[in-house]
């Protein structure tokens, strides 16, 4: 099994880091929070028994990877995988467009998906080069008259059949149920009313507005996003599955990923526990450094909307109460020339954690010699952009460590599908043990509530 690495050396910086001390020190209560994640969470949801100070618990994400791979392999047809497969094996072959309506967890996981496994300019390719998958687009995360009304000039002019995958658990949710009114108006120009069901696919709770919505139009395919699973935690769900597997990304490979990081969460010993270590040193950073900013560094920009879920998960699980590190993503090198100045010499507030690939998709590009070498480039010839990257990445490390900037590092073996499940898995853990580690109630969002009944009171309704 080839796991991701989590490699704290960077850390160790004197008084503006970690020390092996501390974190073995910390080893008691990390284990403890793991436990509570791992017994009590998993099982007072599943017997129904949840005390009113873990309300709500949607702990179920954590055995949903292992659970639909099991059914799956007793029954490929009628299991919800198999439903799903077949579901995207038809939208794919009868449209060229896609699209997904969501806010916040109900689109965050499709679109990092979608833009770490799929080629960086999937959208402008053509129908072969796209492997005969649709192109996909994301809308229904925002009221924006423009934006909306550009994406329905795309799909109303460009003369190919699209589909709308929408998604929303609660399926009350204004900024999607608002562009699905207004996306399902111009659908209907496309297929007439009668066939509406089968360009639309939901995936909502098993009852609300949506779900109402969607027999009323005849959809052919309903999901469900399960019962226990919150927004941001929902990604392996139908929720990220079923836009996946539209655009051929391997869902079973991806939660394959997911169910090895399990495995490795629940034996490994916690100095060898990645979900173990990345919570104690990102919680111990913030507790006895005062890093209030946690940064995602990422370098590859197809890991760009991963830091973005990432954010998103950080932010709603554990920015209650007064209480919780700062996210942010940056995307490296592109960063390093609008940010990097502030992360090497402003305030001491902030823990980046770097996630690299060790091997790229594509063939190594060399810079290549030309007959005009007045950009002195010709002695890097045979050197590739893979090289340049990772002399960035050891520089740019160097150069915090020599300040004593204490870093961390993600290593993926490679960006696939196997990895990504196993990261995806990795931090929705970590959110969690880390909550519990803060006496915070990682699932719900509260505070959201205020600005939808605002919202709503100005618009009288
Ligand atoms: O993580 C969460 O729970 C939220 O970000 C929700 O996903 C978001 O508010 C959308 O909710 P819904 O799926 O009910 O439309």
């Amino acid at each position: 099994m080839s796991l991701l690495k989590y490699d704290l050396s960077g850390s160790f910086v004197g008084d503006h880091g970690l020390s092996s001390a501390d974190l073995q020190a910390f080893e008691k209560e990390v284990l403890a929070a793991s436990a509570e994640v791992l017994g009590p969470d998993i099982d007072q949801y599943a017997s129904g028994e949840i005390p009113d100070a873990k309300q709500p618990l949607d702990s179920a994400f954590f055995e949903m990877p292992q659970r639909l791979l099991s059914e799956y392999a007793k029954d490929r047809d009628s299991s919800e995988l198999g439903q799903i497969l077949k579901t995207a094996k038809r939208i794919r072959e009868s449209v060229d467009r896609v699209v997904v309506l969501g806010i916040g967890g109900s689109y965050m996981g499709a679109r990092a998906l979608m833009e770490a496994c799929c080629h960086p300019y999937h959208n402008e390719l053509s129908r072969a080069d796209r492997g005969s998958r649709p192109r996909m687009y994301f809308e229904g995360n925002n009221v924006d008259n423009d934006a909306t009304q550009g994406l329905l000039d795309l799909v109303n002019s460009a003369g190919e059949d699209w589909a709308i995958v929408v998604i929303s658990k609660s399926g009350g949710t204004m900024e999607t149920a608002v562009a699905f009114r207004q996306f399902l108006r111009n659908l209907t120009e496309q297929c007439g009313e009668d066939r509406l069901g089968e360009f639309v696919v939901p995936v909502t709770g098993k009852s609300g507005k949506l779900f109402e919505l969607s027999e009323a139009i005849g959809c052919k395919e309903k999901f469900a996003v399960p019962d226990g699973v919150g927004g941001r935690f929902s990604i392996l769900s139908p929720v990220g599955l079923v836009p996946a597997a539209i655009l051929g990304i391997d869902v079973v490979r991806l939660l394959e990923g997911a169910a090895a990081m399990n495995e490795h969460f629940r034996t490994a010993k916690y100095t060898s526990n990645v979900v173990q270590q990345f919570v104690a040193s990102n919680y111990l950073m913030y507790r006895q450094r005062e890093c209030n900013l946690r940064l995602m560094s990422v370098w590859a920009k197809s890991l760009e909307s991963v830091g973005l879920w990432y954010d998103q998960l950080m932010a709603e699980s554990l920015g209650k109460h007064g209480l919780g590190a700062t996210p942010l993503t940056v995307v490296n090198t592109r960063d390093l020339h609008s940010r990097a100045q502030q992360h090497q010499e402003g305030a001491r507030d902030k823990f980046i954690v770097n996630v690299t690939t060790e091997t790229w998709h594509r063939d190594a590009l060399p810079v290549g010699s030309q007959p005009w070498d007045q950009d002195e480039l010709n002695r890097l010839a045979d050197r590739t952009l893979p090289d340049i990257m990772t002399a960035a990445i050891k520089g740019t490390n160097k150069a915090y460590a020599d300040d004593n900037r204490p870093t961390a590092d993600i290593c993926l073996p490679k960006i696939d599908e196997y990895h990504l499940g196993q990261l995806f898995q990795m931090l929705m853990t970590a959110t969690v043990v880390e909550g519990r580690l803060m006496e915070i109630n990682p699932y719900g969002q509260p505070g959201v509530e205020a600005y939808k009944i605002n919202m709503k009171a100005e618009l009288g309704i």
